[in-house]
């Protein structure tokens, strides 16, 4: 196996930059498909930390190139702050980062709406980060955006802005309390700013597409996690993209037949920010020592996140909506702490047994979870290496995990660094689908063939 998707099986944050990281040197390429600065992922290594928004985290990997897809939505000037920002720590951007012409770009005045949406009280309050992720993806669909490639003419973006505010967008900004933005002067300044961008920008699907066929690996990094997606998360309290793996082929513009293999990325507990429906959340001196203890504040926001058991209800619906082969589960340490670690393995609601994830938020908030209550080690896994360094009682725990999602464990994360994570010797690693061979690979059938001009 050649390409394979790392995605979040939670509600975000569960550590994806750390995996993404860890794998990304057997690859080639980097690429991320959906969201934008919302996302926020933390690598560390060599007693440095950086905080990735739109980036993926595989730029941190010399000789990868990281590839943001069409699907994402973006701000440039925290683009290109974020840029300056990993050149000045000594990471090389330039020539390493491509990003689709065809993904949207968000104005201040999405801030605005989202901001607004967030404080009026008859739309349901979600704790959005925002960033204007929500509404950029609406003026989008409402096929009133501005694309990177749009931001070349002042006069394109002009017309494309008083569109947007003709649609309605107008409107609602007025609703809101605020001028409308002068479309001239606004669209002279993002001009600028695609000017800027422009030599990131390009057809990635073409280029993408070109280089698999040469036999380059890729990685697709996922933002946000499976509970947040926005056809098959806790709707509405969800984020406004597609976070699954099967996004990516529409988020890149790539056929679905180059993905090989994903793997989901799940905390031993959970976590969420934001408002929403969180069966397993403990706001408790446990909930609590989860935080304190997994360091538990927001990467984009610096919001203390609601922490809780591990949910192996969601974690399935999790492994059913994205196909997921394997998982990695991370910050496995901080349940080195407990005597005893609940596990919820069903749902009970008004006294009867929910065996699934139920389309309904009320539905959710209402249920109990069933715990299962697995002996805690209260030994120190930091320093563990190989799943034998484990304590029996931290194996049968991921063993209970495993058999939850239905999946095998292929990396245990004990800790921020690098080198600290168990790479487990099963059917991921042994089976070459980390490691394949580096021969270039026949299309899937109906790509059409070109030859590579770069
Ligand atoms: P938005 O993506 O800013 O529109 O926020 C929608 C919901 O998704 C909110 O509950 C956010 O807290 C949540 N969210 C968005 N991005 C992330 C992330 O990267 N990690 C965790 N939660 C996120
Ligand atoms: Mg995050």
């Amino acid at each position: 196996m050649s390409n394979i998707a790392v995605v979040g099986g939670q509600w975000g944050d569960e550590g994806k930059g750390k995996i993404v990281d860890l794998l990304a040197d057997k690859f080639d390429i980097v690429a991320r498909w959906q969201g934008g600065p919302n996302a926020g992922h933390t690598v560390r290594f060599e007693g440095k930390v950086f905080a990735l928004h739109h980036i993926p985290s595989g730029i941190l990997r010399e000789g990868v190139i990281a590839v943001i897809g069409s699907g994402a939505v973006l701000d440039p000037v925290a683009l290109l702050q974020e840029i300056e920002k990993l050149e000045q720590e000594g990471i090389k951007v330039r020539g390493r980062l491509r990003v689709s012409h065809r993904a949207h770009v968000i104005f201040p005045l999405h801030r605005e709406l989202d901001r607004w949406a967030e404080e009026n009280p008859s739309i349901v309050s979600l704790g959005t980060t925002r960033l204007g992720i929500g509404p950029a993806y609406m003026t989008k669909m409402a096929r009133v955006g501005v694309r990177l490639v749009d931001l070349g003419e002042v006069e394109t973006v002009r017309a494309k802005l008083q569109a947007f505010l003709d649609a309605g967008f107008g409107e609602l900004l007025r609703r809101s309390g605020h001028s409308l933005p002068d479309a001239q002067a606004l669209a002279e300044e993002y001009h600028e700013h695609g000017r800027v961008l422009a030599p990131f920008t390009g057809d990635t699907p073409l280029w993408l597409t070109e280089r698999m066929k040469e036999g380059a690996r890729v990685l697709f990094e996922g933002a946000q996690g499976a509970m947040l997606d926005v056809d098959h998360g806790t709707y509405p309290f969800v984020t406004s993209s597609s976070t699954v793996a099967g996004g990516l082929a529409p988020g890149l513009g790539i056929g679905p037949r180059w993905l090989d293999g994903v793997i989901g990325v799940f905390k031993a507990y959970s976590t969420r920010v934001g408002a929403g429906p969180f069966p397993t959340e403990q706001r408790t001196e446990a909930g609590e020592i989860l935080r304190e203890r997994g360091r538990e504040y927001g990467t984009t926001t610096g919001r203390p996140r609601r922490c809780g058991w591990f949910d192996g209800v969601a974690a399935r619906h999790a492994a059913t909506i994205n196909g997921l082969d394997a998982i990695a589960v991370t910050l496995f340490d901080v349940l080195d702490a407990f005597e005893e670690i609940p596990v919820c393995v069903a749902y009970r609601y008004r006294g009867m047994d929910l065996p699934d994830l139920p389309a309904e938020p009320w539905v959710i908030d209402e249920v109990e979870p069933t715990y299962e209550v697995l002996p805690g080690w209260r030994h120190p896994t930091s320093g563990a290496r190989r799943i034998g360094d484990l304590p029996a009682a931290a194996r049968r725990y991921l063993d209970r995990i495993s058999s939850l999602t239905g999946c095998e464990v292929a990396i245990v994360s004990v800790g921020g660094d690098r080198e600290q994570a168990i790479l487990c010797s099963d059917r991921l690693w042994s089976a070459n689908m980390v490691v394949p061979a580096r021969a270039g690979r026949a299309a899937p059938a109906g790509t059409p063939v070109r030859r590579a001009d770069t």
